[in-house]
């Protein structure tokens, strides 16, 4: 009888069947948020690899602009794979917000439940949606200038952003927002679809060690970049380029000359 009263009051008891929308656009927004976690940990290991050093770095930077392969940068190969992790990143949102407690009613609601029953894992899907909506604007901000200046990602170009452009305060919330959003997010995933088949506080033992993990690694990388460039702040616009490829480019020039 309340069940019945309820669909009346939807509406849904008109509807033919159910639609199974709600449950194919919460697959996407968990495949979309999968992606970006996994992209996320990836792209913390290249970022770090500047604490190998500088040339480390400026490899992998190379790398991805398809240095090694053409034997020449083209940097907007960066460029794709940013548009790619953009698309994705709209989508998720744009499914996330579905979500979101869209009226302070409905906020207080739900912060009033987390608390009250002492409910953990609400508390935390609280901060998901708190540091997804901060994610809006700062990861947007990061993409737009890793999508139009992917040939300023170098060593002492990446650094001077942190410390003589003076995003380092930017670059710090944007870690703590990212780290704390993709490891609850892991976390609820694991234990909507039951794998890996452990028990929440298992989880959530694994999900803190893999925060903490990555969060150390981004605080020390970001330490890394704020010394380079603060090192640096003199020396107005210079990129990092290694020994051997400065001769490589000497040697060519040398050889262009000899020619004419
Ligand atoms: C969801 C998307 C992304 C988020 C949330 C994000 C987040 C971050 C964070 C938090 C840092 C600072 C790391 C630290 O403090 O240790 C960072 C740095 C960096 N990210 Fe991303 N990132 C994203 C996508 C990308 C993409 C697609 C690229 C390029 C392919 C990229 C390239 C870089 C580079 C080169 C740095 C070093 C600093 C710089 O050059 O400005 N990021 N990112």
């Amino acid at each position: 009888m309340f069940h019945e009263t309820i669909l009346i009051q939807t509406g849904l008891a008109d509807r033919p069947r159910k639609s199974r929308w709600p449950a194919r656009l919460d697959l996407l927004q968990g495949a979309t948020g999968l992606f970006l976690a996994l992209f996320m940990w990836l792209h913390m290991f290249f970022v770090a690899s500047i604490l190998l050093g500088e040339t480390a770095m400026w490899t992998i930077a190379k790398f991805f602009e398809g240095y090694f392969i053409f034997g020449k940068a083209y940097p907007w190969l960066v460029s794709c794979v940013v548009g790619f992790v953009a698309l994705m990143l709209v989508v998720h949102a744009l499914l996330a917000v579905r979500k979101f407690p869209i009226s302070f009613q409905q906020w207080r609601t739900v912060r009033a439940h987390a608390k009250a029953m002492r409910h953990g894992d609400s508390t935390m899907w609280l901060w998901q949606v708190y540091t997804g909506f901060l994610m809006f604007f700062l990861a947007s901000a990061h993409l737009y200038q890793m999508f139009f200046w992917p040939q300023d990602i170098n060593p002492y170009l990446s650094a001077a952003r942190f410390w003589s452009d003076g995003l380092w305060p930017f670059y710090l919330v944007l870690l703590l927002s990212v780290e704390l959003h993709a490891g609850i997010g892991l976390y609820r995933l694991a234990v909507k679809w039951g794998w890996p088949n452990a028990s929440r506080q298992t989880l959530q033992k694994v999900k803190w060690t893999l925060t903490g993990f990555f969060l150390v690694l981004g605080l020390v990388t970001l330490a890394a970049y704020m010394k380079i460039g603060y090192e640096l702040r003199d020396q107005g616009r210079v990129e990092y380029t290694p020994e051997w490829v400065v001769k490589k480019q000497e040697g060519a020039h040398r050889n262009q000359g000899d020619g004419q």
